[in-house]
């Protein structure tokens, strides 16, 4: 499939995880890619590389600036970097809201609002954005994760609503737990991994966690013109977890 062929595109939080994923496969079907990342030294040819924190607006303003400049433009932007947090609203001090809610929402924003002069000019742009079943589920120990991928989930729709009659189209990816190196260092630091994995598993109808591919072929599914005339949607990539309600095994 070539349906990126002559298309650039930025992806954040390229050099890991789902924005690896991401960037190989929008490579792998036509798109010249740039990644930003705070530490894009993994990150091999074909794709192009740019250092730059999310939480610092010069840094993404070069970055966006030579990326554009280096492919000639910009087409797609996938605003996928982003960190976790635990605890419930009692657990983090205001120092740690803003911290997570700086690059989760705020970043987002630094770098679409660097974008968007490039994405104007493109005949078939599209931003898609990683929010997280942690936007439309309650999810325990999560209260500044959720909140900030709400604000992913809601930021999606207001984007999409401003960016429309400029011909931009914006959606947003929902993934569920999705095994990548963010998951790895979570499980790292369980008390028992197996058992934690095992949990995270469960918790999700096809009993398996979501692949980085997955999350992937999905982001690539938005961002392409072949998906035209989809905006302002999520698309759940979670296993089932948000939609269904099965009965326990065997009744
Ligand atoms: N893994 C999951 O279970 C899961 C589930 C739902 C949503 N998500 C979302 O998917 C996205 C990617 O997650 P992942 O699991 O691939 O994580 P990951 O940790 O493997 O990759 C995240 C990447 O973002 C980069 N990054 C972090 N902070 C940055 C900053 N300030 N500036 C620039 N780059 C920065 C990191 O360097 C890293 O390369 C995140 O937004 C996350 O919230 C993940």
């Amino acid at each position: 499939m070539n349906d990126f062929e002559g298309l650039r595109a930025l992806v954040t939080g390229g050099a890991s995880g789902i924005g690896r994923a991401t960037a190989e496969l929008l490579a792998a079907r036509g798109a010249r890619v740039a990644v930003l990342d705070l530490d894009p030294s993994s990150v091999d040819k074909p794709l192009l590389a740019y250092r730059a924190d999310i939480r610092d607006d010069a840094s993404v303003r070069a970055a966006v600036a030579a990326a554009a400049a280096d492919l000639g433009g910009l087409d797609v932007l996938v605003n996928n970097a982003g960190i976790g947090a635990q605890g419930t609203v009692a657990d983090n001090d205001d120092e740690e809201w803003h911290r997570v809610l700086d690059v989760n929402v705020v970043g987002l924003v630094r770098v679409t609002r660097a974008a968007l002069p490039h994405l104007r000019e493109s005949a078939h742009a599209a931003i898609v954005n990683t929010s997280s079943i942690g936007a439309t589920a309650g999810l325990p120990q999560r209260a500044l994760y959720c909140a900030s991928k709400g604000a992913v989930y809601s930021l999606t729709l207001a984007m999409a609503a401003d960016h429309v009659r400029e011909g931009i189209r914006v959606n947003c990816v929902n993934p569920g737990t999705a095994d990548t190196p963010w998951i790895g260092r979570l499980l790292a630091k369980a008390s028992d991994p197996a058992a934690e994995r095992a949990a995270l598993e469960a918790r999700q109808p096809t009993g398996r966690l979501v692949s980085a591919d997955e999350v992937a072929g999905a982001i690539a599914y938005l961002a392409s013109p072949l998906s035209g005339a989809t905006t302002g949607t999520s698309l759940a990539v979670d296993g089932g977890m948000q939609g269904l309600r099965l009965r326990p095994v065997g009744q």
